[in-house]
């Protein structure tokens, strides 16, 4: 069986020259898929990567070989930090806590917070003065934090948004790529006052919860007060789902919102369309299903999005056993990488792959889609992403109301990707 192709030599150098040029790892990334095709592995010092471009490789890894592929590594610092959370448990614990979360992440229930991402939208933007600047980033995180909590914990945040804002943010970084990766033991400047911080605040919405439950006898529909009424969930546990859902259920989304908006003010058009049909579409009452299901070309603006800027835009496992992968062997324990954003921008299956175009998911006007597993912004199988029904709801709500409510522009500047823990 022939090895992974590996850098080495001029292409080596081309890649170094496009990360600088573009500030970007994943610049570095695509340069070496130019060069070695849609399989190869990274060899750094410590960080063998191996990483994965296209539908067939992502069937294999998501699906028909998914019992190849498992998620935790204890010495990442994402499984310190989420500790049992689904996103990081394998096997018979994962899929007990899935089926656990999975029925108030369901349509049915999601169409029923329209409500809340409308009223959470607007009690951050009712801030927005006329004529004022408005950083997006930290503006619709703000309201994905207010989301997630209201809806998902059943609690108001906004008294509590400003305190713990760094918190949130540190806890990020600790699980952002960075020199751990190359380094696992490498010493990290200190994050545990803020860790510790939010813990306290996880802590405490659970007691209060508790405490709620033994007094009134009543629970309600959202997901915390779903695990504090199943028996075998003790604090310990219900904490790690709920900063799991925190962190994966309101960075992705932060980014998603920033980039739409982004996109839309570099392309004017697009953006005075999508304007024309929220102020059309949605009116001064709080939107239905329905309306929102009207908001055609701002949902191929959505996917066009996450195509060109998917904010998780790669998928890491590790390989359980000594494994093949499209005719390469791969070692048991070696890091495997799929990668959403290079299969986004896949020649094979996209025209002008770097283009926005969002009639591209217009039905109307394509008629060849490409192929399945080709296009995975929440990734597929069994371990897709559980929120991906709420996520699409909350951009069409949070979108929808920014853009009938406000003429937009776009100030002049370099905008890059950055790989955080989401992009
Ligand atoms: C635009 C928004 C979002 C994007 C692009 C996104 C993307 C993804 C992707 C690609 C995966 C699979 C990762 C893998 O295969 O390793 C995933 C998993 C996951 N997502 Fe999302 N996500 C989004 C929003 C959300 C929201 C709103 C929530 C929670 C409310 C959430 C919670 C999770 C969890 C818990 C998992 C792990 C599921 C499991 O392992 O069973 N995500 N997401």
């Amino acid at each position: 069986m022939p090895s992974l192709p590996t850098l080495s030599g001029l292409p080596g150098l081309a890649v170094l020259r496009a990360m600088g040029r573009e500030r970007s790892l994943l610049a570095g990334l695509a340069a070496m898929r130019q060069h070695l095709g849609n399989a190869f592995q990274i060899t750094l010092p410590g960080f063998n990567p191996v990483v994965f471009v296209g539908p067939e490789s992502n069937r294999h890894i998501l699906v028909s070989g998914r019992e190849d592929f498992l998620w935790r590594t204890e010495s990442d610092p994402v499984t310190a930090l989420l500790r049992h959370g689904l996103l990081v448990e394998d096997g018979a614990s994962h899929d007990c806590l899935r089926g656990l979360m999975e029925p108030p992440l369901q349509r049915g229930p999601v169409n029923g917070h329209i409500a809340a991402f409308w009223n959470c939208t607007a009690a951050i933007t009712d801030g927005w003065a006329d004529g004022s600047t408005q950083d997006m980033l930290v503006e619709m995180r703000k309201v994905a934090l207010l989301i997630l909590m209201e809806t998902l914990f059943a609690v108001d945040f906004r008294p509590d948004l400003e305190r713990l804002w760094q918190p949130i943010l540190r806890s990020i970084e600790f699980i952002s790529p960075g020199v751990w990766l190359v380094w696992p033991g490498a010493p990290r400047a200190s994050h545990k006052k803020e860790l510790d911080e939010l813990d306290a605040y996880l802590y405490g919405i659970i007691r209060d919860r508790r405490a709620a439950y033994a007094e009134s006898g009543q629970l309600g529909d959202d997901l915390l007060s779903v695990l504090v009424g199943h028996a075998e969930m003790d604090d310990d546990l219900i904490r790690d789902q709920l900063l799991t859902m925190l962190i994966a259920g309101h960075d992705t989304s932060t980014a998603l919102l920033a980039w739409a908006l982004y996109l839309l003010g570099e392309h004017p058009d697009a953006l005075a369309q999508a304007q024309a049909e929220a102020r059309a579409t949605l009116s001064d009452q709080l939107p239905t299903p329905e309306a929102l299901k009207e908001l055609t070309f701002l949902d191929t603006v959505i996917k066009e999005t996450l195509r060109l800027y998917p904010p998780i835009h790669v998928g890491n496992r590790r390989a359980a056993d000594e494994i093949e992968v499209k005719g390469y062997p791969v070692h048991k324990d070696n890091r495997v990488m799929y990668s959403i954003y290079l299969s986004h921008r896949d020649p094979a299956h996209w025209d002008a792959p770097d283009d926005f175009c969002p009639a591209r998911f217009d039905r109307s006007q394509t008629k060849n889609s490409p192929p399945a597993f080709a296009y995975l912004p929440f990734g597929g199988g069994p371990r897709n992403c559980i929120g991906a029904a709420f996520a699409q709801v909350e951009a069409k709500a949070v979108l929808g109301k920014i853009l009938r409510d406000f003429d937009l522009k776009l100030l002049p500047g370099r905008v890059h990707e950055h790989m955080g823990a989401t992009l």
